[in-house]
C-alpha cells in the first residue's frame, strides 16, 4: 500500500479506514523491505501496487522501477482508479506491469475526472495493451448501480472479460447483518448487468464478495443457460468463477506503509500483524489461514447456513468474511483459550 492518498473519494472504498486520513507515503527502503518479504520465500512471483491511489506517490516511478528491475517480480499488478495514468504512460507500458483499472461512473468521480480516466483508456488501447495487460473492472455498490459507461468502454476497446465486485461493507453498522439481505437487494441488477454483458460475449468474474448459489433461483438463471450453449463463449464462462458454486475468500494480505499487515482491506480493523514478526510471506499467509479463514466455515450470519451443504462442505463462507467477523472473532477467542488451558494443564 503505497501511499493513504487518493484523488478519489469513493463511496463505497473499503479502505476507508486509511485512505485520505493522512498523507502518508512508502519510504523507498520500506517499499524494499515489504518487496523483499513478498518476493523472498520464492512462493509468489508477483507483486501489486494498491493505495490509496498508487499513482499519486510522489515517487512512483522510482518505485516501479525498482520493481521492474527485481527478476524475482514476473509481474506487477497495479491497481488504480485510472485518472492519473497519463503521468507514467511509458512506465506503465512494460510487458511486466498488469493494469487493475477501478472504472467508476461519471456521475460518481466527476465529468473532469471521467474524461482523463478515458483519454487515458484510448492510449492505452492505442498501444495495444489491451490485449494483455489490462483489465477493466467495476464496483456495484448499490442497487440501481450504473453500468451503462462500463459497457461503452467494454465494447470500445473490444473486451471479452470484466472484473466485478458486490462491493463489501465498509461501515460498522453494514457489517455484521444478514448479508442475505444484502444480496437479494443487489442482485436484480447484477443480473441484468450480466445479461447484458453476456449478450456481448463479455464474461464477468468476481473479484470480491461473490453472490451465493442459495441466493439465486433456478427460474433467474434460465436466461443465462443458452450461453452455455456457445462453444468460445461457453469455454470462457467455465474459465470464470460465475459457473459455480463455490464463494470462497482466502487472504491477500496487504502491507501498509509502516510495514504492518492486514488479511485484506475488508478486515483491516481487526487483522494487523507487523511483518518483522513473521519469516517469510508464507507464515503469515498461514498465520491468517489458521486465525481468521478457520473459522469462517463455523460461523453463519444467518440460520439458513447452520445445515447448508456448502458451508459443511467449505465451498461457500456466505460471501465477504466481515458480515461475520464479530462471530469469527468469537470462536478464535473461545478457541485460544481452550488451547492456552490446555497448555496450561500440560505444564502443571
Ligand atoms: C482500495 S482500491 C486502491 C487502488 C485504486 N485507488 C483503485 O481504486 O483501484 C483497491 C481495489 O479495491 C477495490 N475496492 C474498493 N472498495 C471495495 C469494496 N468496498 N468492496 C470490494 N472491492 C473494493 C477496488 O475496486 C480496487 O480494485
Ligand atoms: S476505491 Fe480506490 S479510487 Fe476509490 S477512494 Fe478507494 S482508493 Fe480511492
Ligand atoms: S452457506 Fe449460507 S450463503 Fe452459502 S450457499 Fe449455503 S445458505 Fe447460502
Amino acid at each position: 500500500m503505497l501511499t493513504d492518498v487518493c484523488n478519489l473519494h469513493c463511496p463505497y472504498c473499503f479502505a476507508n479506514e486509511f485512505v485520505n486520513k493522512s498523507d502518508t507515503e512508502i519510504t523507498v527502503s520500506a517499499f524494499q523491505k515489504a518487496v523483499d518479504f513478498i518476493l523472498g520465500d520464492g512462493s509468489h512471483h508477483s507483486v501489486g501496487l494498491i493505495g490509496g491511489e498508487p499513482t499519486t506517490h510522489s515517487r512512483f516511478a522510482e518505485l516501479l522501477t525498482l520493481l521492474i528491475k527485481d527478476r524475482r517480480a514476473e509481474a506487477i499488478v497495479l491497481y488504480t482508479n485510472g485518472v492519473l495514468l497519463d503521468r507514467y504512460m511509458d512506465l506503465i507500458t512494460h510487458k511486466k506491469v498488469h493494469i487493475l483499472i477501478n472504472c467508476n461512473a461519471p456521475e460518481d468521480i466527476g465529468d473532469a475526472n471521467f474524461k482523463r480516466m478515458c483519454r487515458n483508456l484510448d492510449h492505452l488501447y492505442q498501444k495495444k495493451l489491451f490485449e494483455d495487460n489490462i483489465t477493466l473492472g467495476i464496483n456495484m455498490y448499490k442497487p440501481d448501480f450504473s453500468y451503462s459507461y462500463l459497457m461503452e468502454l467494454l465494447l470500445k476497446y473490444k473486451q471479452d472479460h470484466v472484473r466485478v465486485s458486490i462491493t463489501v461493507p465498509n461501515m460498522e453498522n453494514t457489517r455484521n447483518h444478514n448479508a442475505h439481505d444484502y444480496f437479494q437487494t443487489m442482485k436484480g441488477r447484477v443480473l441484468a448487468f450480466f445479461e447484458e454483458l453476456l449478450s456481448n460475449g463479455i464474461v464477468p468474474n468476481f473479484d470480491c464478495n461473490k453472490i451465493p448459489h442459495c441466493q439465486l433461483t433456478p427460474k433467474e438463471l434460465e436466461p443465462f443457460q443458452k450461453y452455455m450453449e456457445q462453444g468460445p463463449l461457453r469455454d470462457a464462462i467455465m474459465r470464470s468463477n460465475i459457473h459455480d458454486s463455490i464463494v470462497k475468500c482466502t487472504p491477500v494480505v496487504d502491507i501498509r506503509q509502516d510495514l504492518t499487515a492486514v488479511r485484506c482491506f475488508g478486515l483491516s480493523e481487526v487483522s494487523k500483524q507487523n511483518i518483522s514478526d513473521f519469516k517469510n510471506i508464507t507464515e503469515l499467509i498461514n498465520f491468517y489461514i489458521r486465525t481468521i479463514d478457520a473459522y469462517a466455515y463455523n460461523t453463519v450470519y444467518s440460520a439458513q447456513c447452520v445445515a447448508c451443504k456448502h458451508r459443511k462442505t467449505l465451498m461457500c463462507s456466505g460471501g465477504c468474511l466481515a458480515f461475520k467477523i464479530n462471530e469469527i472473532l468469537s470462536v478464535q477467542q473461545y478457541a485460544e483459550q481452550r488451547i492456552s488451558d490446555f497448555k496450561g494443564r500440560k505444564n502443571e
